[in-house]
């Protein structure tokens, strides 16, 4: 079994850790992923001194190309790309030493014999001992055959007899398209790959605003106290995308924002915000935590799916003054299409911290504005003294926002100078950016990291994948079986689905505006 050796919560700085040598082999290197987020993250991880000195890269693809031309091409994207920019020309000329391509079919057994060689010439020449990152940035319906070629031809090797270096594989979302496919899925990877090799990325994971809702939680006394029933009226978790579906026209039609953004992005929030404290900061014990809130969710009903669930498609309209076309006008995507780009549902937490305490759930394209949030609602204090201004606005809201303007926000009334002592409430605002004076690092930055490290704290383990689908497959299913009446429902450029907004409103809540 490969270990972890330490904790990457435990140290949340950039920190020095050892690294061993390694070589990563991307498979879709000439995808969007690896030229937008893949490759800017390793440059930057190597100008900050993070990768091993003794290290490679491999991009493996279908398209012909030499090692010069995709060379060129990784430039560009880091120019177009990375957080830091312009490209630092004389680290550059060194770097691009270490990147190599390699062209093959993903079923072309030829393509992984000539790999396997070339990976061995290069473990000569950069002294990388053998170990092997596969980043599978790939079609989902490729996972299995590229995993069965890499065990099949000696690529990735058997932990329990392999000792002496290591191979590891990471695998894209979605992990699966429901609950079945998800199970067929783990159990063709698993006759190749044992549970400790596998990386399945969650890119949220990797934000720093992300890691820090444990060490917010869990190092600070003053909220743990307050963080459950008794205190808490209601929970509300937002990501809000301005932008359309793009480019991702044949990707989206096939997926859906529930499967997109609300079975993995938003389940991971959820349970990092509301799981019980670890025993330790090791992967199993916060991944057990984190399972046990999935488990506790109340399944949905056949009334919650009419009442409790919405779904939208966005239409014509206008983001930030211009011109937006309809979902349904978009490239690849069918002039009827029925796919969802906004989903709002209410869950509830059924253990002893959450009784009762609804959690809403709001995500969706071509909203009016780029904002991830969770944000915690506290019950009212009693109103013998002092009524509130405003009823309907509750007094105290913690706002942890996940991007952009990473920070924390806490509204608490205060009484407005003067002598006749109006309320009004107020915030306490912290913002990284401005505390730290520093942008932090990308999430694809810390996820690699974490994988050549052999840490999977921040990678999703298969029991969670497989929970966090149980919620969703009712709801896939349902809909299968109801096409909507209605989409699309919201225009682009504003806050979805009126049925959103009434369906909290029902509840005598309403959502934040962000
Ligand atoms: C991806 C989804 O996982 O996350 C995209 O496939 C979405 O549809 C993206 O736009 C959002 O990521 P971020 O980091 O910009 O919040």
């Amino acid at each position: 079994m490969q270990k972890s050796e330490t904790n990457p919560l435990a140290e949340p700085g950039r920190s020095t850790r050892n690294v061993d040598p390694c070589i990563v082999v991307i498979f879709g290197a000439t995808g969007d992923l690896t030229g937008r987020k893949l490759m800017p993250a390793l440059y930057n991880l190597g100008k900050e001194g993070m990768l091993p000195p003794n290290f490679a890269c491999v991009g493996f693809a279908r398209r012909p190309k030499t090692h010069a031309e995709f060379r060129d091409e990784v430039k560009k994207d880091v120019g177009q790309f990375s957080r830091v920019k312009p490209v630092d020309e004389p680290f550059w000329k060194n770097f691009q030493e270490q990147i190599f391509y390699h062209q093959s079919e993903f079923d072309q057994d030829e393509g992984y014999k000539k790999l396997a060689e070339f990976l061995k010439q290069l473990d000569a020449r950069h002294m990388t001992r053998g170990n092997r990152i596969f980043y599978l940035s790939v079609q989902p319906k490729f996972f299995p055959l590229i995993i069965g070629k890499l065990r099949q031809h000696g690529l990735a090797y058997d932990p329990h007899t392999t000792t002496d270096r290591w191979s590891r594989v990471v695998i894209e979302k979605p992990f699966g398209r429901d609950s079945a496919s998800a199970a067929e899925l783990q159990k063709e990877i698993s006759r190749s790959l044992d549970e400790s090799q596998i990386y399945r990325i969650d890119h949220y994971l990797g934000k720093e605003t992300v890691q820090n809702l444990l060490v917010f939680r869990f190092a600070n006394s003053i909220f743990e106290s307050l963080w459950n029933y008794k205190h808490i009226d209601h929970v509300q978790i937002t990501v809000s995308e301005d932008i359309g579906i793009g480019s991702r026209g044949h990707f989206f039609e096939e997926e859906g924002l529930l499967r997109d953004i609300v079975q993995n992005h938003m389940m991971q929030l959820l349970s990092n915000v509301a799981m019980e404290p670890p025993v330790n900061l090791s992967a199993t014990a916060i991944r057990d935590e984190k399972v046990k809130v999935l488990q506790s969710i109340r399944p949905l009903s056949k009334a919650d799916f009419e009442n409790a669930v919405v779904r939208g498609q966005y239409g014509p309209g206008f983001i930030n003054g211009e011109q937006a076309i309809g979902y349904r006008q978009e490239t690849d995507v069918n002039p009827n299409s029925n796919v969802e780009t906004y989903v709002a549902m209410r869950l509830f937490i059924d253990n002893w911290r959450w009784a009762g305490v609804p959690f809403y759930l709001r995500g969706g394209k071509r909203l009016p504005k780029r904002g991830t949030e969770i944000a915690i609602t506290f019950k009212d204090a009693p109103g013998v003294l002092f009524q509130s201004r405003e009823q309907h606005n509750p007094a105290n809201v913690l706002a942890l926002r996940i991007q952009p303007n990473e920070g924390i926000a806490m509204r608490i009334n205060c009484k407005v100078p003067g002598p006749s002592s109006p309320i009004q409430p107020v915030k306490m605002d912290f913002r990284y950016g401005s505390y730290f004076g520093q942008t932090p690092p990308e999430a694809y930055e810390r996820l690699i990291w974490e994988c050549i490290l052999g840490d999977n704290t921040l990678f999703a383990r298969c029991d969670e994948v497989a929970h966090s689908w149980q919620i969703i497959t009712p709801i896939l299913e349902y809909w299968a079986n109801h096409p909507s009446k209605d989409f699309p429902n919201y225009a682009s450029g504003t806050w979805g689905p009126k049925a959103a907004d009434e369906m909290i409103a029902k509840d005598k809540r309403s959502w934040r505006i962000l």
